[in-house]
């Protein structure tokens, strides 16, 4: 164990963990290595428990709003991270990410209207239109031997042949774990503002970005105020998904007021523990998550070197942003064999690539995401784990 996980790993089982605790009931298993949903096995930073111990320590629970120091707790993170301006009347809260989209596509489209995402993708996406009565219409990355890139073409022809009113893109991307260039976001927004479509850009893994690589906001990409809302949490970076605590920003006023229109209805507030939380991480996590990222990059290369002698047809995608490993096993596993494989033959409990598509283009898919924010004993013996059922194949 490296002096990190010495201090920060924790086996959770036990904890109230969906993602430990949750095998049984999700994967008719308990006794395998989870890897699955988009959490971590580390302790948070220290600064978050104390923040939320002095808070539980004073007992004051009343209403609550966002504590004094909250926004420029952000925008300070914003601009050292990522150098974005970030103004704290474009702050507001959402209960997590994945609702923020669901919002954002209730407030600036009708039902009927066509959203446009790039696939594969975080399946959220696809739920939040089509749930809602929108129409999906998918732009496939392409995707040269694991490495993927945008069809900018394609994108624009559908966005033009469909009438598009929105797009919702992930950056850096699950499950591809691509960090976006300044160019390529600059492009999209080229091509957006050219057919009068909004973008969504969720930006809840900007702070996971591995060495070489550099996160750019789609808003500090280029000047794009007026026509891009993006979303982003403490909830990735520091390991606080319990607290359904994220943030939405938007520069322009007349969306903001869409925004809050259609959240108005629901009566929804920020709970004080979250607002305490996100506010001590973006204000004293960042060594821990710097540790964090090393970790991730070592683990990322230690699966791609196990599988790389072990398996060598595997295609493993490199991991430039998110703690997502995303693999190719087409070369092994047929799509309709991969959920037995890894349950199964591999021991693990991870997304099946299928998930990221839609039904129809999944059909073909035999990927594995494996969630590489654990220890090290775990990343090798599932490394292992999947080489020895290849050879016993
Ligand atoms: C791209 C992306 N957006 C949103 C989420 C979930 O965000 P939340 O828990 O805040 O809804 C995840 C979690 O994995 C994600 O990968």
């Amino acid at each position: 164990m490296n002096e990190f996980e010495k201090k920060y790993y924790v086996d959770r089982v036990g904890t109230g963990s969906i993602k430990w605790d949750g095998l049984k009931f999700l994967y008719g298993d308990s006794d395998l290595i989870s890897m699955w949903v988009a959490d971590m096995d580390f302790r948070s930073p220290e600064c978050v428990g104390d923040a939320l111990a002095e808070m539980a320590n004073k007992g004051l629970f009343g209403y609550s709003m966002p504590p004094r120091d909250y926004a420029t707790a952000f925008v300070n993170w914003e601009k050292e991270r990522h150098n974005c301006d970030v103004k704290p009347e474009w702050i507001k809260f959402s209960p997590g990410v994945v609702a923020g989209i669901f919002h954002f596509v209730g407030a600036y489209t009708e039902p009927g209207d066509n959203c446009i995402i790039l696939s594969p993708c975080y399946y959220p996406f696809m739920e939040a239109v089509q749930e809602t009565g929108r129409n999906l219409i998918c732009s496939m990355l392409k995707n040269d031997n694991g490495v993927y890139t945008i069809d900018f073409e394609d994108f624009e022809q559908k966005i033009k042949e469909n009438s598009v009113k929105l797009f919702i893109l992930c950056s850096p991307h699950n499950p591809v774990g691509r960090v976006w260039t300044k160019d390529e976001l600059c492009t999209l927004v080229d091509i957006c503002r050219r057919n009068g479509v909004i973008i969504v850009s969720d930006e809840i893994h900007q702070d996971i970005v591995m060495s070489g690589h550099k996160h750019v906001p789609t808003l500090a990409s280029c000047d794009c105020e007026d026509m891009v809302v993006a979303l982003t949490a403490a909830s990735k970076s520091f390991n606080l998904a319990a607290f359904n605590h994220s943030i939405a920003i938007i520069p322009n006023k007349e969306l903001r007021d869409k925004f809050d229109a259609y959240q108005k209805h629901m009566h929804l507030s920020g709970a004080l523990p979250g607002y305490i939380a996100a506010m001590a991480a973006y204000t004293g996590g960042k060594e821990w998550l710097d540790n964090v990222i090393a970790q991730v990059e070592n683990n990322a290369k230690i699966v791609t070197e196990i599988l790389k002698e072990g398996a060598p047809e595997c295609v493993i995608t490199e991991l430039q942003g998110t703690y997502l490993q995303w693999i190719d096993f087409s070369a092994y596993v047929k799509p309709e064999e991969i959920k037995d494989f890894a349950v199964k033959e591999c021991r693990l409990a991870v997304d099946y690539g299928h998930q990221f598509f839609t039904p129809e283009a999944g059909k073909t898919d035999s990927h594995l995401r494996l969630n590489l924010a654990t220890s090290e004993e775990n990343v090798r013996k599932a490394a292992e784990n999947i080489v020895k059922a290849i050879k016993n194949r």
